[in-house]
């Protein structure tokens, strides 16, 4: 599987706020992730955006005028309509969702709205009040209603100075949103437990124990499973990585404050993915003051073992495959022989096992190459690929496992 949004055709509606001029980005990022984008501004888009900037970006026509059609043209509003695999109308005025709501057809982008069979995705932008006025909110409602999808705005300060909900959501959350609409929907009715990043393990107020994850493996598998419909738990050690959307987060530090939340929660849950590093071990002591070279008189650090959550897991589990359990093994030699043991000593059902010693895969990078083993005694090599596509496809193999 490549980009989900390979080769798709994506209608961009662009209407008038402010936050216009966030979205020339998308424009962006959808081509990014192989998609064509073809923009339709409205009057009052246009009174933010130049046509010349969504052309210069998207690499093709603008269209901002119903009317304007030579007679060696195809009718623009029932083309758009037709070749669009997704209308996305973003920023969403509160006059243009009014328009939408009412099935008004009065200019080119809620004529294209009412004409194409494609699914549609709004992200509201407008002042807050304006949001949160029955109006906007009825109208919304019966969006929805017609089986729109639409995308809360943000709460924070207004380009006007009122703070409230209205502000066009991050890329992430839209991009995640537009995922979901391509991917097969079946994780919808599972429940998924997913663990990610490092531990950290305090020596003192400053120091502790950590290790190089950076949390994106776990992240990408949240956010994946979150698009294909699952319901999705995320047990967060501390990472730089803004949460994926749609997701319920759990923030810890320790390797024992993880193990209470996931043995707390793991009851009812389908999957349980374990791509965090855990701490193995955490210091013997902890001290409340920050511990002095002066009167440090050993240069001994003595430990004790964490618990291993995942072993736990697979112990509680016994001979049946329910919650299905997926780890993760970083590793610099012998990768099959250690991901076989682990799968064997911790009771899994499947291994996904990566290889540490490139540079293109494993800590901190965007891209990983890793090998998934079951156990059914199946190994599957993936070559390098972002983690966000491996992330998919560690879900289509616990998919398949899942359902037996
Ligand atoms: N794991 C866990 N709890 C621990 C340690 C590891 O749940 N205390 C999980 C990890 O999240 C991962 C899997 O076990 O999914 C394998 O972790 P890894 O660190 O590779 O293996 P270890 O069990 O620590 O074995 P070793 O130190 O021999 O590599």
């Amino acid at each position: 599987m490549s980009s989900p949004l390979a080769d798709k055709n994506i209608v961009l509606g662009v209407t008038g706020s402010i936050a216009a001029y966030k979205v020339a980005d998308w424009v962006r990022a959808l081509k990014r992730d192989g998609a064509r984008v073809t923009v339709i501004l409205s009057k009052g888009g246009a009174r933010f955006m130049s046509p010349l900037t969504f052309a210069a970006l998207s690499g093709n026509h603008v269209y901002d005028d119903m009317f304007a059609i030579t007679a060696a043209e195809k009718i623009p509003h029932i083309e758009l309509a037709k070749q669009c695999d997704l209308l996305l109308v973003a920023p969403a005025s509160a006059g243009s969702i009014a328009r939408m709501a009412q099935g008004l057809a009065d200019d080119l982008l809620s004529t294209v709205a009412l004409a194409t069979e494609a699914p549609v995705m709004l992200c509201p932008a407008m002042n807050s009040k304006m949001y949160l006025h029955p109006a906007t909110q009825t109208n919304i409602a019966r969006l929805e209603e017609y089986g729109y999808k639409v995308i809360k705005p943000e709460v924070g300060a207004m380009a006007c100075g009122d703070e409230g909900p209205g502000r066009l959501p991050e890329w992430h959350v839209a991009r995640n949103a537009i995922f979901s609409t391509f991917v097969p929907q079946d994780l919808a009715g599972r429940s998924v437990l997913i663990t990610a990043g490092p531990t950290w393990e305090p020596l003192d107020p400053v120091r502790f124990l950590s290790n190089r994850s950076s949390g994106k493996m776990g992240y990408a598998l949240a956010a994946a499973a979150s698009q294909r419909g699952a319901k999705v738990t995320l047990v967060t050690g501390p990472t730089a990585l803004p949460l994926p959307s749609g997701v319920n987060s759990i923030q810890i530090t320790t390797a024992q404050e993880m193990y209470d939340e996931v043995i707390n929660r793991y009851e009812g849950i389908d999957v349980v993915v374990k791509a965090a590093a855990v701490s193995d071990f955490r210091p013997d002591s902890q001290s409340t003051q920050k511990l002095k070279k002066s009167s440090t008189t050993a240069n001994t650090l003595t430990l004790q073992a964490n618990p291993d959550i995942l072993h736990t897991l697979g112990e509680r589990k016994g001979k049946c495959h329910y919650p299905l359990l997926v780890g993760f093994a970083a590793e610099s030699e012998n990768h099959i022989e250690e991901g076989r043991r682990k799968l064997r000593e911790k009771n899994l059902d499947l291994m996904v096992v990566n290889d540490i010693t490139g540079t293109d895969c494993g800590f901190g990078v965007d891209t990983n190459r890793v090998t998934m083993l079951d156990y059914n005694d199946t190994t599957e090599e993936l070559p390098l690929l972002s983690k966000e596509e491996t992330a998919h496809r560690v879900w289509d193999r616990a998919v398949r496992l899942l359902n037996g």
